[in-house]
């Protein structure tokens, strides 16, 4: 009994990245030893996505891929677990799919009750969501080879139900994390000798995490982890431009440990399409953000998420996209067509109108300026010299070494004496629209 193992696949944003290591932590402590060796496996898991059709295709497809595995192994256990599991619950069960267990991110702790029941030849399922559920007292296990960077979970789940999204109904309300048991993580994560720690949440700036009658918002938080690990690089996400405050990114200026880097999805820059996705700001409170940011933090980085195609979008809503892109001069952007997602009110009352070949050539024109920004906002990082955090060798070359600097952008160089875990100086002598390469400084 105790010589199972369980292999998990994650799939999705990076919340559930850190989800898959809180169950795989619940499951050792039940006796599943975590595999990275999907035939060594006694039970399965994929962790999954809904926030586009394409997502679930994948799994989709990756389900019936594993059913192969079934068959040269009748008493395997197939889990989907994740954002799909709380959108399609017992459809899941079907003869087509073969899940033997579903569980939605709010049911990781009733897993291994799950997983006894699968074991009993019956359907396991647990969908409900919860309002408190936090998993603060879990200590992650950590997966994978990056033993220098991680996720912290601050906060699950979103109210914000932008029209188009799917995320409030799979995750739940929002809810925010112990403040005490955040540090806690931190402090163990540093005991093993990371690095950096990433503070996740889908609406970061909504932290807030109240205890008697004193409540700790996402300015707090930051500032008491920035001040109490001096040694840890902090960065986080994501921030919502309508919740973004002046005040956490005072305490960025205050503190050279967090990370000189925003994720402030814009989605549109037309105030019309902003306004039917329900974003609850306009391009100008936008552009104002963006002003007040770089006076506070000159050296900051911006990113963002570009969704265009959506319901009713015209040319010259779209070309207002391509002008704040123009504007704002993003370092790096996820660019996506709009994927209507049943249940969501998009889904409901705004028609998926916008005809496919269109939403092609308007995401191919957003990736191609984006890279050009891209480019161009590298190219201006060359012959200045970066802090970067050591992560590993560079794919490429196995004499180099690649990291990330507080910008959060990978940089290259040779690696000289330098280790992964380490903070070194690097100046930067040339780059791409992806990446900066460059030489240590001693
Ligand atoms: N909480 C984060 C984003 C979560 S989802 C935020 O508010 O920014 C990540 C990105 O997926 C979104 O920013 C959006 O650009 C994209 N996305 C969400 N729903 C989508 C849909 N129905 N179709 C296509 N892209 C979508
Ligand atoms: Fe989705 Fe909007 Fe919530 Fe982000 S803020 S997860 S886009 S509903
Ligand atoms: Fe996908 Fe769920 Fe994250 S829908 S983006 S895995 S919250």
């Amino acid at each position: 009994m105790n010589k199972r193992s369980v292999y998990i696949e994650t799939y999705g944003c990076q919340m559930n990245v850190n989800d898959s290591e809180v169950v795989a932590a619940i499951l050792n402590d039940v006796g599943f030893a975590y595999t990275e060796d999907i035939t060594q496996a006694h039970l399965i898991l994929l962790n999954t996505c809904s926030i586009r059709e394409h997502a679930e295709n994948r799994v989709f497809q990756r389900l019936h891929e594993i059913k192969k595995l079934r068959s040269e192994n009748p008493a395997l256990l197939i889990g989907v677990i994740g954002c799909m599991a709380e959108r399609l619950r017992d459809q899941l069960f079907d003869n087509d799919l073969l899940a033997d267990i579903v569980a939605g991110p709010d049911s990781y702790r009733n897993l291994p009750e799950l997983v006894t029941i699968a074991q009993n030849s019956k359907k396991a399922i647990n969908t409900h969501l919860s309002e408190t559920e936090t998993y603060a007292d879990i200590s992650p296990y950590r997966v994978g080879n990056n033993r220098i960077s991680s996720f912290v979970s601050i906060m699950r789940g979103c109210n914000n139900f932008c029209s188009y999204c799917i995320v409030p109904y799979t995750r739940g309300r929002e809810r925010s994390r112990d403040a005490e048991s955040i540090i806690q993580e931190i402090e163990t994560l540093q005991q093993t000798g990371y690095k950096e720690v990433t503070l996740l949440g889908q609406n970061v700036n909504s932290y807030a995490f109240t205890q008697g009658k004193n409540t700790t918002n996402f300015a707090q938080l930051l500032e008491k982890i920035a001040q109490k690990f001096p040694h840890i690089r902090i960065r986080f996400t994501t921030s919502h431009p309508k919740d973004m405050g002046e005040d956490v990114v005072h305490v960025m200026a205050r503190h050279a440990n967090i990370g000189r880097w925003i994720h402030l999805p814009v989605q549109s820059g037309s105030t019309s399409v902003l306004s039917r996705m329900n974003r609850k700001y306009t391009r100008e409170e936008y552009l104002q953000k963006i002003a007040k940011l770089r006076e506070i933090l000159p050296e900051v980085s911006i990113t963002s998420d570009i969704l265009c195609g959506f319901s009713n979008e015209s040319e010259e809503e779209h070309a207002d996209t391509l002008s704040l892109m123009r504007e704002v001069g993003y370092d790096l952007a996820y660019m996506f067509k709009y994927s209507e997602r049943p249940g969501t009110l998009a889904s409901q009352k705004m028609p998926d109108n916008v005809p496919e070949e269109v939403k092609i050539r308007r995401l191919n024109e957003i990736i191609t300026l984006q890279n050009s920004i891209s480019k161009t906002q590298n190219a201006a990082d060359i012959g200045k010299i970066f802090e970067v955090l050591v992560e590993g060798r560079s794919k490429k070359d196995e004499n180099e070494l690649k990291g990330r600097n507080s910008q959060n952008k990978t940089v290259i160089f040779p690696k000289g004496n330098a280790k992964v875990g380490d903070f070194v100086n690097v100046r930067i002598t040339a780059s791409t629209s992806a990446t900066l390469i460059g030489e240590l400084v001693e």
